[in-house]
């Protein structure tokens, strides 16, 4: 499928109309001003990031630090088309203390490096789940040979240092994440086992917004975008967060979205929370399909099957751009090759579920976004950056 006509008048008319620059310049952001970079940051005026920056909508990006400065071709699109960053893996707990009481956060302060140059915000992802725990902690996520004193002294000690660690440097912090299932229960993690409930959740806010009273923070998770047990627990939960006055400030709702599984009602499920008086974001878009078998995970099996997922990309696009308080729209990572989708989800096999190829070369989806967001200059302006209490 090949960028449509409509499209190509549609971006033409928009570049005409946004001065004669080929090139749009990063306006300072309050928060990255302490460390601005000497030279203007220059990306295209077509990019994904400029055409967001019209109506102060961050467009981010999950970034793989195995690739980030290596690979040329990643590390260009990553600056020119994206105006957030968020660690895909860098930040969490597993790398950054795989040997007790030893803390590695290398990897991640050349993130927070690049995105200052770049003039890039930085989500932070994030600091209290059950995955990807270190195995000196546990293994699973819900067993573990700690105690629970030891547990919640550990908790409160990783939360605040590295909150302080990335002091300043944070936009938003994905505080905690999934901390529900699909029932609506809560999850019976190591957290859950040793506060004997969900008051774990509370104190990670309020130790994190001790540590950096200008970060906003975010509960984070999947399928709150379908309406059912789930989202309901996680909005009644909220709720009762707010009212109790702990600092959360927004919802991040992963999208991880499927054509197999129809459209969630996104826009409504956005509104909803934003109603509560929280910002919301996108924060892990990405729209698997069913896909042919290694090595050809990202060839889908149905050749009409990239016109449901460039339908599924616009609509979540859209859905963000009509709820006001939604601040953010950040798609997991943005090569094919680069995706976790193919090694997650391989029984059946499904992949091809970002915006640009295997070759990094865009596909119709990106174009779907990119003329989405052209058309996109008579939506709610957001906000912008700054802190929410
Ligand atoms: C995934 C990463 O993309 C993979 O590289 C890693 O092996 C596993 O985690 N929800 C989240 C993300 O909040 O942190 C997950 O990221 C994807 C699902």
């Amino acid at each position: 499928m090949v960028r449509s006509a409509l499209s190509i008048g549609v971006l033409s008319a928009t570049v005409l109309l946004g001065g004669v620059a080929l090139t749009n310049s990063a306006s300072a952001e309050p928060g990255a001003a302490a460390a601005a970079p000497s030279k203007a940051v220059r990306y295209p005026a077509d990019s994904l990031r400029a055409l967001g920056d019209r109506i102060g909508l961050r467009i981010g990006t999950a970034v793989n630090m195995d690739e980030l400065g290596s690979n040329t071709d990643y590390t260009k699109i990553t600056a020119e088309q994206f105006s957030s960053v968020t660690p895909e893996n860098v930040m969490k707990w597993q790398l950054v203390e795989p040997t007790r009481g030893t803390y590695d956060w290398a990897p991640a302060d050349r993130l927070v490096a690049f995105a200052k140059t770049n003039k890039q915000l930085v989500r932070g992802h994030t600091l209290v789940w059950h995955s990807q725990l270190p195995t000196w902690l546990s293994s699973d996520g819900y067993t573990t040979t700690l105690s629970n004193d030891e547990l919640k002294a550990l908790l409160k000690k990783h939360v605040q240092d590295q909150v302080k660690h990335f002091k300043g440097d944070i936009w938003q912090w994905d505080v905690v994440n999934e901390a529900f299932d699909d029932d609506g229960k809560p999850r019976q993690t190591v957290w859950y086992k040793a506060w004997g409930g969900l008051g774990y959740i509370a104190d990670a806010f309020r130790w994190a917004h001790e540590a950096d009273p200008k970060a906003l923070l975010f509960y984070n998770d999947y399928n709150l975008e379908f309406t059912g047990p789930k989202s309901n627990a996680v909005y009644d939960f909220v709720k009762t967060l707010k009212a109790q006055r702990v600092p959360i400030d927004g919802v991040g709702f992963q999208g991880h979205l499927d054509t197999q599984y129809g459209f969630p009602d996104l826009q409504n499920n956005l509104q909803r929370f934003a109603d509560l008086g929280l910002k919301v974001a996108e924060t892990e878009v990405d729209v698997r399909t069913f896909t042919q078998a290694a090595p050809n995970v990202n060839t889908p099996t149905d050749p009409l099957a990239p016109y449901a997922q460039e339908s599924y990309w616009s609509r979540a696009l859209k859905a963000c751009l009509a709820v006001r308080e939604c601040i953010s729209f950040t798609p997991w990572g943005f090569g094919d090759t680069y995706s976790w989708i193919p090694g997650w989800f391989d029984n059946p096999q499904e992949g091809a579920a970002l915006l640009y190829d295997a070759d990094l070369k865009p596909k119709s989806q990106y174009y779907v976004i990119q003329q989405d967001l052209a058309l996109a200059a008579g939506a709610p302006r957001r906000n912008g950056p700054g802190a929410g209490h």
